[in-house]
C-alpha cells in the first residue's frame, strides 16, 4: 500500500475525479471528433455508418476502454510495461510495442492536420471568410493552403513543439490544466452552430443523409472504417488509456468513467455531423469530399451567421486546443515507457519522440499538393498522409484492440481485471457483461470485420 502511494506521488496521478475525465475526454474528443467523423461518415453512406459506428462504440470501444484503463490503473505502468508487469518474459509486450509505434505514427499525421487548425484560426480571425464565400471558393482556398509545403512544415513543427512543451511539463498540471476549460468550451460552440446549421435552407437534405439509415451503402469496408473510427475517436488500442489509466488512483471507479468519457465523445462526433451535413448539403458539397470536408465546409457561413467571425475564430481555437490534448495523451504513451522503462529523463524522451514524429510527419504535410508523388501513392492511388492513416489510425488500432481483449480475457483473466475494476469502487453491475463482451463479442466480431477485409481486399 505504501509502495502504491509513493509510486503515486512519484509518477504523478490526477488531482481528483472530474481532472482524469476531463483529461480522458481530452484525448478522446480531438480531430477525431470533428475533423475525421464528418469525413469518413460522407465517404461511408452517412446515417448506415453512424448507427454501425454507434454499435461499434458500445460493444467494442466501451468494454476494451474498461479493460486498457483497469490494465493500466492495476500495474500503474506504460504501455509496454503493463504487459511486461502481468505477463513477464512473453510475448504480449509486443501488443504495448505496437501501441508505442502507432503512436508516434498517428501523431504524425495528425499533428499535420492540426497544423490546418492553427492555419484556419489565423485565416478566421484575419477575416478572410468575412463575406460571403461560395463552395468553390473556399475549396479553392483550401486547396491553395494546404499545397504550401512551407506553410504546412511550420505548422507541423508549432503543433509538435506545442505539444512536447506541455507534455514535457509533466502529468497534472500540463494536461488537467488545459482539459477543464476547452472541452465543456468546445461543446457549447458546437451547439451553437448546430442551431444555426439547422435554420439553413436545404438543412433537410443534410438531416435526411445524416440521419435516414439506407442499408444498401454498405460495403465490405464499412465495418472496418465504422470500428477503426470508434477506436480512433475513444483513443483505444495503442495503450493510451493503459497509460491515463496508470495514473488513476484506486478509489475512482473505472467502469463509471469510461461510460462518461464514451459518451461525451460520441456526443461531441454525433454533434459535429449535425453542424456539417445540414451546410454541406445547402451548399450543394459532395458528402464524400476526403479530409478537407470540414476545413471547406464550415467557412462558407462564417460569413453569413450572425457573429460568424467571432464563433469561427472562437471554434478554430478550440478545435486546435482540443487537438492539443490529444496529441499530448499520444506522445505520452512513448513518453511514459521511456521514462518507466529505459531510466529517460522525461525531457529527453520528449525530445527525441517528438521529433521523430515530426520528421515522419513531413511526407504527410508535403501530400496535399507540395509534392505531388506523395498525393497519390502509386499501386494504392491514395495519398501519404490517408496512408498513414489508415494503416495506424485504423488497422493497427484495430489490432491492438483485439489483442487487448484477448489478453484481459484470456492472459490476464477477467475475474482479476473485474477484482481490480471492483477495488475501491464497490460491486460491478454488468460485470457479466463486460466479460461476455470482451471474452466473445470483441475478439470475434474484430477477426470477423478484419478477415472480411483480407478477402475482399478493400483495405481503404
Ligand atoms: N481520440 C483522438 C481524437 O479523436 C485521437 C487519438 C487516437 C488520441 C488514439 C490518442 C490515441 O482526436
Amino acid at each position: 500500500m505504501a509502495q502504491t502511494a509513493s509510486n503515486e506521488i512519484e509518477r504523478g496521478s490526477w488531482g481528483s475525479r472530474i481532472g482524469f475525465i476531463l483529461a480522458a475526454a481530452g484525448s478522446a474528443i480531438g480531430l477525431g471528433n470533428i475533423w475525421r467523423f464528418p469525413y469518413v461518415t460522407g465517404e461511408n453512406g452517412g446515417a448506415i455508418f453512424v448507427l454501425i459506428y454507434v454499435a461499434c462504440v458500445l460493444f467494442i470501444g466501451l468494454p476494451v476502454m474498461i479493460a486498457e484503463l483497469t490494465i493500466g490503473r492495476h500495474t500503474q505502468r506504460n504501455a509496454i510495461g503493463a504487459f511486461e508487469a502481468l505477463a513477464p518474459g512473453s510475448a504480449w509486450k509486443l501488443v504495448g510495442v505496437l501501441g508505442v509505434v502507432t503512436g508516434i505514427g498517428i501523431l504524425s499525421f495528425y499533428s499535420v492536420v492540426a497544423g490546418w487548425t492553427v492555419g484556419y484560426f489565423v485565416k478566421t480571425f484575419a477575416g478572410e471568410f468575412s463575406g460571403s464565400v461560395s463552395a468553390a471558393q473556399s475549396e479553392a482556398i483550401f486547396r491553395e493552403f494546404v499545397s504550401n509545403p512551407w506553410v504546412a512544415i511550420l505548422l507541423l513543427g508549432l503543433f509538435i513543439g506545442a505539444t512536447m512543451y506541455v507534455v514535457g511539463g509533466g502529468v497534472s498540471e500540463g494536461i488537467e490544466k488545459w482539459s477543464k476549460i476547452l472541452m465543456p468550451a468546445l461543446f457549447c460552440i458546437l451547439l451553437l452552430l448546430t442551431a444555426y446549421a439547422l435554420t439553413l435552407e436545404g438543412a433537410r437534405k443534410g438531416l435526411e443523409f445524416y440521419l435516414r439509415p439506407d442499408p444498401s451503402k454498405i460495403r465490405a469496408a464499412t465495418f472496418a472504417k465504422a470500428l477503426g473510427q470508434a477506436l480512433f475517436s475513444l483513443s483505444l488500442g495503442m495503450g493510451a488509456m493503459i497509460t491515463y489509466g496508470s495514473y488513476l488512483p484506486s478509489h475512482q471507479r473505472v467502469p463509471l468513467s469510461a461510460f462518461q468519457v464514451a459518451l461525451f465523445d460520441t456526443l461531441v462526433a454525433l454533434l459535429a455531423g449535425l453542424v456539417i451535413f445540414p451546410i454541406l448539403f445547402s451548399m450543394g458539397l459532395n458528402p464524400a469530399g476526403g479530409p478537407g470536408l470540414v476545413f471547406v465546409v464550415l467557412p462558407t457561413i462564417f460569413g453569413k451567421m450572425p457573429l460568424g467571425w467571432l464563433f469561427g475564430t472562437l471554434f478554430f481555437v478550440l478545435l486546435a486546443l482540443a487537438a492539443l490534448t490529444s496529441t499530448i495523451s499520444l506522445l505520452e504513451v512513448p513518453v511514459a515507457f521511456f521514462v518507466d522503462e529505459k531510466g529517460w529523463s522525461r525531457r529527453r524522451a520528449v525530445l527525441s519522440m517528438g521529433s521523430l514524429a515530426f520528421v515522419l510527419g513531413i511526407p504527410s504535410a508535403l501530400s496535399q499538393g507540395g509534392i505531388s508523388a506523395l498525393s497519390s501513392l502509386p499501386g494504392i492511388r491514395i495519398g501519404f498522409l490517408d496512408l498513414m492513416n489508415a494503416v495506424f489510425g485504423n488497422y493497427c488500432l484495430t489490432i491492438g484492440s483485439l489483442f487487448i481483449a484477448l489478453f484481459v480475457g484470456y492472459r490476464w483473466g477477467v475475474e482479476k481485471a473485474l477484482a481490480e475494476i471492483e477495488r475501491g469502487g464497490g460491486r460491478f453491475a454488468f460485470r457479466a457483461v463486460w466479460a461476455a463482451l470482451i471474452r466473445y463479442v470483441c475478439p470475434v466480431a474484430v477477426i470477423v470485420i478484419l478477415g472480411y477485409i483480407l478477402v475482399t481486399g478493400q483495405y481503404f
